[in-house]
């Protein structure tokens, strides 16, 4: 990866007040900024971290962006659009925050093309009807909401800051999502078949999106040292299935665990475990749409390539004028 290291060192060689610094800043709850010294190891968290987000959001434009021409009216069209653009613009503000730590860009999109950086698995299933684009708002951008908000009190500043913008426009995408479910509801036989449908397709998936139970996820604990990560996995699937349960109430689906009840003792709900052996199969690259996805991504990519050469281009004639203009 080409990462620049200007300003900082490994952890061996750094001097110990460096490090003494970074580890006050952390534990005053303050907030790590580009100049600062870091630990190549907090560095390179990061930029996976950030990177593999910025890629999800991108892939994440595929599932629901497919049903943009088939949208049922101008209202609907015109509330998926503006959801499938801002998933672009989550995509960009992560990529300009990875280039803050010293990654390139287009060494990140190489990695991502190439099947070294991962996305979320989520995108890897397919839309197969228009409640789907309902119950990704609801269940994927609202599993991306608990994972989220507690991301904008992340160490590392411009992610930081990145994700509080990012989350008032993820809680945008939750409510079209469930205001459009209220309405097929309302509706049909048929449209209510179609919101339980995909509801029963989509909710073990997303309860996946999490990642891997605690004692399987071995980068966490150091994560949550850092406080680049505020709560585990299972702390946030449990609070995705206690936030979800009365909402799907409301709405009049039946979410598909015949192990979920409210646990009193607790004061919070128990649920089955989901399906494991599937989430690594879908992360290593044998979901349903995982060929399909990266395919596009490709095809776009190059079909972009004129693009980006005109844009370096104007940048060129730019920057060549501003020269002549400073010399004359
Ligand atoms: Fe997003
Ligand atoms: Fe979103």
């Amino acid at each position: 990866m080409t990462v620049r290291q200007a300003g900082t060192s490994s952890a061996d060689d750094a001097p110990p007040e460096l490090q003494e610094r970074f580890d006050d800043t952390i534990a005053r709850d303050q907030r790590i900024e580009p100049r600062d010294w870091m630990p190549d190891g907090y560095r390179k968290t990061l930029i996976r971290q950030v990177a593999q987000h910025a890629h999800s959001e991108i892939i994440g434009m595929q599932p629901e962006g497919e049903w943009i021409t088939r949208a049922p009216s101008l209202r609907r069209k015109a509330i998926l659009f503006a959801k499938v653009q801002d998933e672009a613009g989550h995509g960009l503000y992560l990529y300009s925050a990875a280039e803050t730590l010293g990654a390139d860009r287009a060494d990140l999109t190489e990695r991502l093309l190439e099947g070294r950086q991962k996305y979320s698995s989520i995108f890897n299933y397919p839309t197969l009807s228009f409640a789907d684009v309902g119950v990704i708002g609801w269940f994927v951008d609202g599993a991306a909401i608990c994972n989220q908000v507690p991301l904008c009190r992340s160490s590392y500043g411009p992610y930081a800051r990145a994700m509080v913008r990012i989350c008032k426009e993820e809680s945008f995408h939750q409510r079209q999502g469930y205001e459009l479910l209220m309405t097929m509801m309302r509706g049909t036989d048929a449209q209510r078949e179609m919101v339980q449908d995909a509801v029963n397709r989509w909710w073990w998936p997303s309860l996946m999106m999490f990642g891997p139970p605690d004692d399987a996820s071995p980068n966490s604990a150091q994560s949550m040292a850092w406080k680049i990560k505020r709560h585990s996995n299972d702390e946030l699937r449990q609070r995705f299935v206690d936030m979800t349960v009365p909402q799907a109430e409301k709405l009049g689906v039946t979410l598909p665990d015949s192990e979920l009840r409210w646990n009193e003792e607790r004061g919070r709900h128990d649920f089955g475990t989901p399906d494991w052996a599937e989430l690594k199969r879908v992360i290593s690259g044998d979901g349903p749409c995982n060929a399909e996805r990266m395919e596009r991504r490709r095809a776009a990519h190059e079909e972009g390539a004129w693009v980006r050469e005109a844009a370096a281009a104007h940048a060129a004639k730019q920057a060549a004028r501003t020269k002549k203009g400073a010399a004359a």
